[in-house]
């Protein structure tokens, strides 16, 4: 509903947290498939109960209907931001999708909401809705966003490129660490999904023992680049495989990834990193409100993996590491599966924590180079949930939620 004024009566059940000094950004900025290849695995995934969208009572969120639109509904992110909204309790009284000219007057199945059109894109009819989540390139975010919220009457834009994360006025938000940022905002940005699913593990963590360093290495699947990303890796494996060629071709990735690994996610920095590398740097510091030279460092590669990206993580804390109680905490986390068990085997993969919501968490173990102050550990996260569709519609929650929808 346009012009919500109900400020909501659930302010005081905000569920962001400052503790041991991670405290969230400042508000101050405040007011300025072919579904995908979710059923290709969904045979590991049986005995997984899934989760509903969120730890939280569902009853919190706003009654208000909303009208929300998705642009790039047809893409890989676009397409899960739909089916999140599909189990999501957020109250949609309409859903409207735009496209490009390639997909515009077709439609899609959009689950509850019915085969829906996709329309054109255009400002002024995305202005007509509630809420917009943006699922395109940053330079369209760039050109469009501001024009689809400003004003009164503008939406509020969710946007998963990262054209403005940077933003000192622009709120980057992980809704489990930060979400309170998202009051009375107009324009929201979600992170980049690397740093998203490991800030799901980290974040309790620093609450328990305080972070003194952190050290990232990543294994990122080909649908990080999008559905494109994941047709190129498709039709090169098989090229490959029936022999009709010796190496996959490549136009998305660097390299042909199929029987590859590829170190090179992003652009080169000066500095030697990735922009990739460098995006976990800079939005742990902004997510965490840590200072700006808290020391975060990332090496990322792409690896020939459909979907999901996996992380090793090492941390030096500044408190001694109890290992029984990081996994306690590891467990009682919203948004986290605890996949620890190597007796079994059981431990953190794509395969299944594809189409979860949850961020796996596992191989914990104490730091041979740290020591009694260190962690080592592996996570593994659906990047299209938790590190864009699921992130930005847990937003759009908390933004009913706080009376800011
Ligand atoms: N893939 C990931 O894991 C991931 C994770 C986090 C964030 N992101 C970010 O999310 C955004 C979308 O990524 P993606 O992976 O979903 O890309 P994608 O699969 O390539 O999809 C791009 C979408 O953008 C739409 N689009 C392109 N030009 C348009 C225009 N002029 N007007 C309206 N729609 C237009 C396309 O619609 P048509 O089909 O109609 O052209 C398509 O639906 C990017 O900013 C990306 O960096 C991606």
């Amino acid at each position: 509903m346009k012009f919500s004024t109900t400020a909501s009566l659930l302010l005081a059940v905000s569920t962001a947290t400052t503790a041991f000094g991670f405290s969230p950004v400042s508000t101050s900025f405040v007011k300025q498939t072919n579904t995908i290849s979710n059923t290709r695995y969904s045979s590991f995934n049986t005995n997984i109960t899934p989760r509903t969208m969120s730890k939280r009572d569902a009853s919190l969120i706003s009654m208000n209907a909303v009208t929300v639109g998705v642009v790039g509904a047809t893409g890989a992110v676009g397409k899960e931001i739909v089916d999140c909204l599909n189990k999501s309790s957020l109250d949609v009284s309409k859903l409207r999708i735009f496209g490009s000219s390639r997909s515009a007057g077709s439609t899609r199945d959009a689950g509850k909401f019915g085969e829906v059109p996709v329309e054109l894109f255009d400002v002024a009819a995305a202005r007509e809705c509630d809420v917009v989540f943006l699922a395109v390139s940053g330079d369209f975010a760039l050109e469009h966003a501001k024009a689809i919220s400003e004003g009164d009457d503008g939406a509020v834009v969710i946007d998963n490129s990262s054209a403005f994360r940077y933003d000192k006025d622009i709120p980057l938000v992980v809704p489990e660490i930060n979400g309170e940022c998202t009051k009375g905002a107009k324009l929201i940005a979600n992170p980049n999904c690397t740093t998203a699913i490991g800030l799901m593990a980290l974040y309790p963590l620093h609450k328990l023992f305080k972070l003194k360093r952190v050290i990232m290495s990543t294994y990122q699947a080909a649908s990080g680049a999008g559905q494109p990303g994941m047709d190129e890796l498709q039709e090169g494996t098989r090229a490959v495989l029936s022999g009709e060629r010796e190496v996959a071709e490549n136009k998305i990735f660097a390299h042909p990834l199929p029987f590859n690994v590829i170190p090179h996610i992003d652009k080169f920095q000066e500095n030697g990193y990735t922009k990739e590398e460098m995006k976990v740097t800079w939005e742990c510091r902004k997510i965490c409100g840590l200072p700006d030279d808290f020391p975060v460092s990332c090496t990322a590669v792409r690896i020939p993996t459909y979907r999901a990206h996996s992380e090793t993580i090492i941390v030096e804390t500044e408190e001694p590491v109890d290992i029984e109680a990081a996994r306690k905490a590891f467990e009682e986390a919203p948004g986290i599966k605890l996949m620890d068990d190597t007796a079994n085997e059981i431990y953190p993969m794509p395969l299944t924590a594809t189409g979860q919501y949850d961020v796996e968490v596992g191989r914990i173990r104490k730091s041979l180079v740290f020591g009694d102050n260190g962690l080592e550990f592996f996570v593994v996260g659906d990047q299209l949930l938790r590190g864009a569709a699921l992130n930005a519609v847990l937003v759009a929650e908390e933004m009913a939620k706080n009376g800011s929808l």
